[in-house]
């Protein structure tokens, strides 16, 4: 068969499929991943957000001291962007033909960072950025994950993971401004 042919040939396979799985919505016959793994894995990122979200506006609202109005700013531009992050998880987990899992009860467990509430700005600020840190590492698990099996989910981990490693630098000038030094102390 000519390579003509046998594309054309292809091409009525494919609208065949597509039209036989509408159920599957966004997810095809040549979706390399295994889908219940992704939407468990992104509904773990869900849980992570949601966290992220409230710690965030907890400082945003509770952050008190000399120079802690920049800061607040901050973290409210912070709570902002997690939950818009958030957003982003529960559409794609919405593409694969899952369920966003935002339900309070266990929420705590099922996410990777914590809700620390912090004693003071330093303490708020040193919670982000371990925060950060875990969500930094494990998007760049979940990348590693999804790969070429899953490029849509890739490219939207990525784009949030860009944001996480600002969140993180963010975290980390505040609190260096903080101790007048050019660098933290090790
Ligand atoms: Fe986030
Ligand atoms: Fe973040």
């Amino acid at each position: 068969m000519s390579k003509s042919k046998k594309f054309l040939s292809d091409v009525k396979k494919i609208r065949r499929e597509a039209r036989k799985h509408l159920v599957q919505g966004a997810v095809t016959l040549n979706y390399q991943g295994k889908v219940e793994d992704a939407i468990a894995l992104l509904n773990q990122a869900v849980a992570t957000e949601v966290v992220c979200v409230l710690r965030y506006q907890f400082h945003a609202t509770c952050a008190t001291g000399i120079s802690s109005d920049a800061v607040k700013e901050e973290f409210a531009q912070h709570a902002k962007e997690e939950l818009e992050h958030l957003g982003l998880l529960c559409e794609r987990i919405n593409q694969l033909g899952g369920k966003p899992n935002l339900n309070p009860e266990g929420l705590a467990s099922r996410a990777t960072t914590e809700y620390v509430e912090g004693a003071n700005l330093v303490d708020m600020i040193e919670e982000n950025l371990v925060a950060e840190r875990i969500a930094v590492e494990t998007y760049r698990d979940l990348i590693r994950y999804f790969g070429d099996k899953d490029p849509t989910t890739r490219v939207v981990l990525e784009r949030i993971l860009a944001q996480e490693e600002e969140h993180a630098n963010d975290m980390h000038d505040l609190l260096v401004s903080h101790e007048g030094a050019p660098m933290l102390r090790k």
